[in-house]
């Protein structure tokens, strides 16, 4: 039985189904119970009502569990979920729960770009709580992901969005492209990708002890992206390359005057001002100062060992992004 912390989310769902159609019976801790679809195996999954910052829950949903695949996280702080309590105490209190049941296992869902001395506390608070998964004895894995993307992804599904109806009215057809044409290169990981990984872990040995960085081998910048999802969408859009001197009078000439998408350039200082303006007035936005922070470095890695030990071949972004529309 293993027990799965953040089952319910956009990678814990996939991670679940994946379980579940490997054989595995899986425990699912989580503050609230997923929608899953009405066919799970019955019998071989039960929801565990529990918060990982309350150890009690946790030791509690532990009993019994052989492994652990600890998921939960969050990406940005509001009112008690900190960094510091969901990432770096959650962790403490998921490890000391799979040690006092006995648990020999431990996968851990870190991120790409953790370390130490980071400028995000997202990413410091991932390296600590790697510290903990490290220092703790268990038989541990850690995998660092770049971007996760897929069905239920709340990130690059957003942009889409903008590229259709309603929003794209709400946006005036305005999709801004973040970090510019040329930014900082990410190595996207479809989500069935990264759930086929973290099962297949359990039962490879030889990953024992190890950090994977989980990325497929393209790079590719936001802007590649967005055009691999206008693609996807259908979308012809009109791309505007000017500088910011230029920018307004040459969005306001494309809103009057196409009916195309419009895609502009969003350097990450203007998206940093605004980050900032809105957390200072209290407006919540998709994007605050750490996560700007986060597009603005990228998230590259070397996807070699985890192909080498999982036997995985990584899903093309253009062929992967399709799976962003499915139900
Ligand atoms: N998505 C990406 O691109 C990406 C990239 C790199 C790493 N990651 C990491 O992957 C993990 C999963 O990400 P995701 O995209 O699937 O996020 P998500 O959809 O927001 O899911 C987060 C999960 O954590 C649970 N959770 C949050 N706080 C909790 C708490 N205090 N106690 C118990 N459960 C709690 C949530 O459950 P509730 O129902 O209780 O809220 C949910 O199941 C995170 O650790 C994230 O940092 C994600």
């Amino acid at each position: 039985m293993v027990l799965l912390t953040g089952g319910s989310g956009f990678v814990g769902k996939r991670v679940l189904e994946r379980l579940l159609a490997t054989g595995y019976s899986v425990r699912v801790l989580s503050r609230r119970k997923p929608k899953l679809p009405a066919d799970l195996p019955a019998g071989r999954v039960e929801f565990f009502d529990g918060d990982v910052t309350a150890s009690d829950s946790v030791a509690h949903a532990a009993a019994g569990a052989s492994a652990v695949i600890h998921l939960v996280g969050i990406i940005r702080e509001t009112g008690t979920q900190t960094f510091r309590q969901v990432h770096v105490e959650g962790t403490r209190s998921v490890v000391a729960a799979a040690k006092l049941a006995g648990v020999s296992r431990f996968i851990h869902m870190s991120a790409l770009g953790t370390r130490e001395s980071a400028p995000s506390t997202y990413h410091r608070s991932k390296w600590e709580a790697e510290q903990i998964v490290m220092g703790s004895g268990l038989d541990y894995t850690i995998f660092r992901p770049s971007l996760i993307y897929g069905r239920g992804d709340g990130f690059l599904r957003l942009f889409g969005a903008m590229m259709r109806p309603p929003m794209s009215s709400l946006m005036l057809g305005c999709v801004p492209c973040p970090g510019g044409f040329e930014g900082s290169k990410f190595q996207p990981v479809a989500v069935g990708d990264a759930a086929k990984i973290f099962v297949r872990a359990l039962s490879a040995a030889g990953s024992i002890g190890k950090i994977y960085d989980l990325c497929c081998p393209e790079k590719l910048t936001m802007w590649q992206m967005l055009s691999a999802l206008a693609a996807a969408e259908q979308v012809q859009p009109t791309v505007l390359r000017c500088g910011m001197d230029t920018l307004p009078f040459q969005l306001a000439w494309h809103i009057l005057f196409s009916e195309k998408p419009i895609f502009f350039n969003m350097p990450i200082y203007a998206m940093r001002a605004a980050a900032f303006a809105a957390e200072k007035m209290g407006v919540p936005v998709p994007l605050n100062r750490d996560t700007v922070q986060m597009l603005s470095e990228g998230s590259e890695g070397d996807c070699t060992p985890a192909t080498r030990d999982f036997g995985v071949e990584f899903t093309p972004f253009a062929e992967g992004v399709h799976e962003l529309y499915q139900r």
